[in-house]
């Protein structure tokens, strides 16, 4: 080796350098295709009980948004209710009871109840989902409502406690008042504590980006797709993007998106501290949708989109999804 590098000019070297570099980052991604391929539902589809758990989580979390919106619309989110109560029977049928799906079921009875109290009646077609699952899960419980109406002031009562009081008061909201300014200073002080997120190699590859105009708001919550019933109530909308450029290893291709998301959880923490109403909003773009945003031209083409994050001034009271968690025993496994 040592020989032919003192035959070979440097140039020539330098160019069989990259070729091997670009080979290796093309295996590098290979590798990940296929196991995005082989694990992931998107090809394989619901077919075991994590991964149905997943679809009955993310299609309950939608009721459970519906439930919580400023301006509640009866009857909302057919489709998905219609597919949830499917999920949750084959769950049933299949692998028996679990925490998830017990919530899945308050979550579908809570909708019936939000239609029974307030006397509106409830679509024929929803009837009879409804009716199919009583038939089929009949070992159900008395459930709790899951989304509650919160008071400002209890929301942050508990932003100067210790730090676990402080994180489980965090949640994701999802209404503010349109006509008040979220003051900027406060943004800023809540950058200033998400700063302290690590970084790999404190390479600090994030950059955040606050917009403050209305129809510019309004037209990239339009890309981002996950605001409805709420985005228009936006107030400031955060970007953090993490740039590509400081990644000096193919190995390192998923750094932008684990420090960016280090570094957002540690802002909503921020901006909990400073008592603004949040909630943080995927970028998980088609990359037609990806240029599209890129394409309103206020970020650098190195960088990554990491997430949004809608903020408002909180009204008085406002009603909070549940978003269940998991149980430690669920998630844990202690390896001795
Ligand atoms: C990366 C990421 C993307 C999210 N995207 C959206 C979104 O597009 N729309 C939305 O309403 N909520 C979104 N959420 C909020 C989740 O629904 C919420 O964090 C989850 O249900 C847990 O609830 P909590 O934040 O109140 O604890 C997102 C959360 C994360 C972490």
């Amino acid at each position: 080796m040592k020989f032919l590098k003192n035959i070979i000019p440097n140039y020539l070297l330098n160019i069989g350098r990259k070729v091997l570099t670009v080979k290796r980052i093309f295996f590098i991604y290979f590798y990940d295709y296929k196991r995005f391929c082989k694990y992931s539902p998107v090809i394989s589809g619901y077919n075991n009980r994590d991964k149905l758990e997943a679809k009955i989580i993310e299609r309950y979390h939608s009721i459970e948004k519906g439930l919580t919106m400023p301006d509640f619309r009866f009857n909302f989110g057919i489709p998905v209710l219609t597919s949830l109560t499917d999920n949750c029977i084959e769950y049933n049928e299949k692998y028996g009871e679990s925490t998830q799906l017990k919530h899945a079921l308050s979550v579908i009875f809570e909708y019936e109840k939000k239609h029974i109290d307030s006397k509106v009646p409830l679509n024929q077609d929803t009837i009879k989902v409804l009716n199919n699952l009583k038939n089929k899960i009949k070992n159900r419980e008395e459930f709790p409502l899951g989304q509650k109406l919160v008071f400002k002031t209890d929301y942050f009562s508990e932003v100067n406690s210790n730090f676990s009081a402080f994180s489980n008061s965090r949640k994701s909201l999802r209404n503010y008042l349109e006509d008040q300014e979220v003051d900027l200073n406060l943004i800023t002080n809540a950058i200033e504590i998400a700063k302290n997120a690590p970084s790999a190699c404190n390479r600090q590859s994030v950059r955040v980006y606050v917009f403050s105009d209305k129809e510019q708001i309004k037209k990239i919550l339009k890309i981002q797709g996950g605001n409805r019933g709420f985005g228009h109530l936006t107030n400031k909308l955060i970007i953090i993007t993490s740039d590509l450029s400081v990644w000096g290893f193919a190995r390192e291709r998923n750094q932008t998106f684990i420090d960016g998301g280090i570094f957002a959880m540690n802002l909503l923490y921020g901006l909990h501290f400073q008592q603004i109403g949040a909630c943080i909003l995927n970028c998980s773009l088609s990359p037609e949708n990806d240029v599209k945003l890129r394409s309103l031209g206020f970020i650098r083409e190195s960088e990554n989109f990491i997430s949004m994050i809608s903020c408002g001034i909180l009204p008085e009271k406002f009603m909070q999804a549940a978003s269940k968690r998991h149980e430690v025993s669920e998630i844990l496994t202690i390896i001795k």
